[in-house]
Parts: structure tokens; sequence; C-alpha cells
């Protein structure tokens, strides 16, 4: 095949949600229909249902055996899709931005009776800022939920989005009739059996044909009409320009445990999702299409098996072909490495593969060489954006709890951070360390994970930051930057990368700041245009 056409048949999107809306059932429903599986429960739940260590480990441990679930690719009607894993739980967030930088679009789920949960809020608005088509799904129709205009507007307001509705249900919980397929046309009638037999749609190109009343009774047709039409009047034609470009979001409904509207959503995705996008780098934007290959680190996964400290480093293919055994330029250290072992993800494995075109994730097995966000090139100088650090929520200084093991104590950091569990901060003044963290959970998984895997033991001592903000000085020699830097001595950093940050302790200290020294912009992510 050729390699256009490789790139054209390549689907890689994330599913987000806020936890328990239905991500991982849906996830399974999908791969059931590619038979990447053959039956239900095969997929791992990642999710953490307490916020205890203990949990987070059991995850990594069997994670750590499965590292395809990262990953979960399969082919349908000719497609090859790469769903990428997205952890719903919020002390997880940053994962799960990172993870959005490689992905071409997003499908998000919504539970019908929970409506817009926080955690969904704040991960669309990564895509919105991005621009990542995206579509919804709004899940659980089985169940009695919030009405569907209702929850339109609900997406809208609360998402910022600007939908249009591919399908509309015929009903609700114990009402639930089935659903139209406006971009269809057609009519999938709930019988509320999870074997049933997925093909059996009826064509309903007209909706006033008084056949419906047949199929649906007449209360239904008649409210399903009546709803149609409030959808023809309320929300614009479906285009697929504007969804790929960010300003309309097709929805649709259905029940994933029920595996009920889960086949109009994908053969709809394999239709409208795009292929690989170009991606910007700091130099240029580079497509997909490029014979040269380039890709990028967004993921680095350890083995939790102290005996075995490689670990596995994912890469999002953006343009050219990626083999096995050709060197390749690692841009931040430039230096050239080959990879013996690339793997390839499947649903439930992932296996050695030569070749690997744009839009695929391949596995690289890493003693230490990469960080994420590093590029990896055929020679030349690119370095991708996209993949800004954000300012932790939670902030404690680091001290060695055994001086014999100071060595493998900083090993232990380094590696943790450049898998990306925290960030690191080290006070300018006396070079002390900061952990910073999305959620307190990671506090304590670094704790264990220093001693388990590296020996070092650590003690935490809380230092009340209210934010990290990553500093902008529009002139570093003017006298203002200079006063800043001096008056704020106390309170700035260096990050990992060695850029400058101000500690805040508070948000009045963090406006006064502000509005004190104008000239020096603080920002809540390291990367600003
Ligand atoms: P998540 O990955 O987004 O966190 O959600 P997950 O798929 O694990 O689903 C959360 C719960 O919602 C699960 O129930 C799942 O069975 C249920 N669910 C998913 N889709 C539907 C649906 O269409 N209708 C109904 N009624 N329920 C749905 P659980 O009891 O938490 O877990 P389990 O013990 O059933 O696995």
């Amino acid at each position: 095949m050729s390699f256009e056409k490789e790139i054209q048949k390549r689907r890689t999107f994330g599913i987000i949600s806020h936890p328990d809306a239905g991500k991982t059932t849906l996830t399974e429903k999908l791969l059931l229909f590619g038979g990447a599986i053959q039956e239900a429960g095969a997929v791992k739940n990642n999710k953490i249902k307490k916020s205890a260590t203990s949990d987070f480990m059991e995850i990594e441990r069997q994670r750590g055996i499965s590292v395809a679930t990262s990953v979960l690719a399969f082919i349908y009607k000719d497609k090859k899709i790469n769903i990428l894993d997205t952890p719903g739980h919020k002390d997880f967030a940053e994962d799960t931005f990172r993870t959005l930088t490689a992905v071409d679009s997003v499908i998000v789920v919504i539970d019908v009776a929970k409506g817009v949960e926080e955690q969904t809020e704040k991960l669309v608005e990564v895509c919105r800022m991005r621009k990542i088509p995206i579509i919804v799904f709004i899940n659980k129709l089985d169940r009695e939920g919030k009405d569907a205009f209702d929850l339109l507007d609900e997406v809208e307001q609360k998402l910022g989005l600007s939908v249009t509705p591919l399908s509309f249900p015929i009903g609700m919980g114990y009402d639930f009739k089935g659903i139209y397929n406006i971009y269809e046309k057609n009519i999938n009638l709930f019988s509320g059996d999870s074997k049933k037999n997925i093909e059996e749609t009826i064509a309903f190109d007209d909706v006033q044909n008084s056949e419906l009343e047949n199929v649906i009774g007449e209360k239904a047709a008649q409210t399903l009409r009546d709803d149609l039409e409030l959808v023809n009047g309320v929300y614009p034609e479906f285009s697929k320009e504007k969804y790929l470009s960010s300003e309309q979001q097709p929805v649709f409904f259905g029940s994933a445990l029920n595996n009920f509207g889960v086949r109009e959503l994908l053969d709809c995705f394999i239709e409208i999702a795009p292929s690989p996008r170009p991606k910007k780098a700091e130099e240029r934007e580079v497509i997909a299409n490029e014979k040269q290959f380039s890709g990028f680190v967004f993921k680095i996964h350890a083995n939790m098996d102290p005996k075995h400290r490689d670990r596995l480093a994912f890469i999002k293919i953006v343009s050219g072909t990626f083999e096995r055994n050709k060197p390749y330029l690692h841009v931040r250290n430039k230096k050239k490495l080959k990879f013996s072992s690339p793997n390839a993800f499947f649903a439930e494995k992932k296996e050695i593969v030569d070749i690997s075109y744009p839009g695929d994730i391949v596995g690289l097995h890493d003693t230490g060489h990469f960080k994420i966000g590093d590029t990896l090139t055929e020679g030349e100088e690119l370095h991708y954006k996209g993949i800004p650090s954000f300012s932790p929520e939670h902030f404690r200084y680091i001290n060695n709890a055994d001086p014999m093991k100071s060595k493998p104590l900083h090993k232990g950091i380094d590696q943790l951070m450049d898998e990306g569990v925290a960030q690191l901060f080290t006070l300018e003044m006396n070079g002390r360390k900061i952990i910073g963290t999305v959620g307190a959970l990671q506090f304590e998984v670094i704790q264990y994970r220093l001693e388990h895997e590296y020996g070092a033991k650590c003690t935490y001592e809380n230092f009340p930051v209210f934010k990290a903000c990553w500093v902008d000085p529009s002139d570093k020699n003017n006298d203002e930057f200079k006063e800043f830097k001096r008056v704020k001595q106390k309170f700035l950093a260096k990050d990992k990368s060695g850029k400058l940050v101000f500690l805040a302790d508070s948000q009045f200290s963090l406006q006064m700041t502000q509005q004190k020294y104008p000239s020096v912009k603080l920002h809540f992510t390291s990367e600003f245009e």
C-alpha cells in the first residue's frame, strides 16, 4: 500500500470523560467492533476507585504487565484506529493533557444524568485551545437523565462548543425506544439486549412516513417528529469542514453498556475524523506526508519491576516512516540512536514492527535517554511544541531521609520527573528542591517508587505555594525585571529545563506582583507565545 494510503487509513484519537461516564465501556465496545477483543470485560479499567496509593500501585503493576492498554489499536472497515488511553482521575490530568498532544481528534463521553462534569470541562478546554476536532457521545440513555435539548444547551454553554446532533434519542430510561440516526437517516430500536444484532436498523428517510407509528408507537412518533423539527430549526446542518476546524461538534446519543448507538458513532467517526494532522514545531509546521521521519515523545512508561529499570517511551509519528534499526537523531541530545525492537500496540498485546506510519504510536525501550517532549528526526533540528507544563496544585520540599543514598535519590527524582510524574523546582536562593504535583496522591507515589525502584528514602515538608508561574520578562535588562528578581528572590526557582518560575504564595500576592511589575508577564503554563 502506498505511503499516502497508509496515512489516509489512520485515525488516532483519545476518549475523554469525567470518571464513570463510560469511557472504559465505550472503548471496549469499539474494540469489539474491530474484532480486537472477543468478549466484554477484556479492557482493564484503569480507574482509581479510592484515592489510595495502593490502588494506584496495583493499577501501575497491571499496566506494567500490559502496557498495551496505553494504546489500543484495531482495524475497522479498512481503517487503522489507534485509541490513546487518557486517565480520567484528576490527579493524572497532566498525563491526559500530554496524551492530548498526540491525538488527532477526541470523543467526549457525557453521562446523560450527570451532564457536563468538572473533569470534562477542563479537558475539553484544552482540546478547544488546540483546535482538536471533537465528537460528543451522550451515554447511558437506558437510564433516566436530563432532557436531550437541555443537555445540548449545557454542552454548548459549559464546554463552549457549537453542537449539532447527528442522532436523537426516542425516549429515555424506562421509555427508551431507540435512536433516530440523523446522519444515516434510519432508526435503531432498543431492545435492552446487549447481544442484539447490531445491523438491525430500519431505514427512515422521511419521519413523516406513517410507518413510523407502527414502529415506535403513536406518541413516540409525534414526539420524535417534533424533536427533529426543533433540531432542524435550532441547530446548523452538519459540516465536516467545520468539525475538522473545530468550529462545530457533532453529537451522538447511545448506551455504551448496551452496545447501543456505538456502531453509528464508529461508522461516522471513521468517515469524518481526521487522518494524522500537521503539527507545529518551533521551526515550522510539519505535515504527515513529508517523506522524512519525525516524531515526539508524549509519554514514558516505567517498568515497575525493580529488576528491570528499563522504560518504554511512546512516540507519536508525525511525518515519514519510522523503521526498525535505522539511525534517528535525538534532537535534544544531538545523538543518533537506533532501535532494534520498536513496539507497535494492538488491543491486548504489543509486538515488534519493522515500519510504522504517521498517526501510529511506537514504544521504544529506553534506558534513560528520553524526556517527555523530546523529538526524533532523520537529521533536521525540529522541536515539537505543545507539550507545556502546567502549574501544579500542590508543592512540598523534598528532603533526603538517608544520607547514604543521596545519589540514587537524585537519580530517582530525575527519572521520575522525566516521566512526568511531577515537576521539580529548584529555589534560586538556596538550591532547595521542591516537588509540585497535580494531586496529593503523587507525593505518596513518588515516595513509594523512590524506595522500591531506587532504594532511596525521602521526606516532605510543606511549602505553601498557590501557583507556579513561568516568568516572561519583556526585556531581561530593564530595571523593572531586575527589581522583580531582587525583591522576589525568595520566591524564584528554576524548573527542570532551567526556566525561571515565580512561586506565588497566594492569589493576592500574585495579583499584587503582576500589578507592580506589569512588564514581567506571569504564565500558568511553561509554553507561551
Ligand atoms: P469510566 O471509564 O468513564 O470511568 O466509566 P466506565 O466505563 O467504567 O463506566 C462507569 C459505570 O457506568 C460502570 O458501572 C458501567 O457499567 C456503567 N455504564 C457504562 N455505560 C453505561 C450505559 O450505557 N448504561 C448504564 N446504565 N450504565 C453504563 P459500575 O457499576 O461502576 O462498574 P461495573 O461494576 O459495572 O464495571
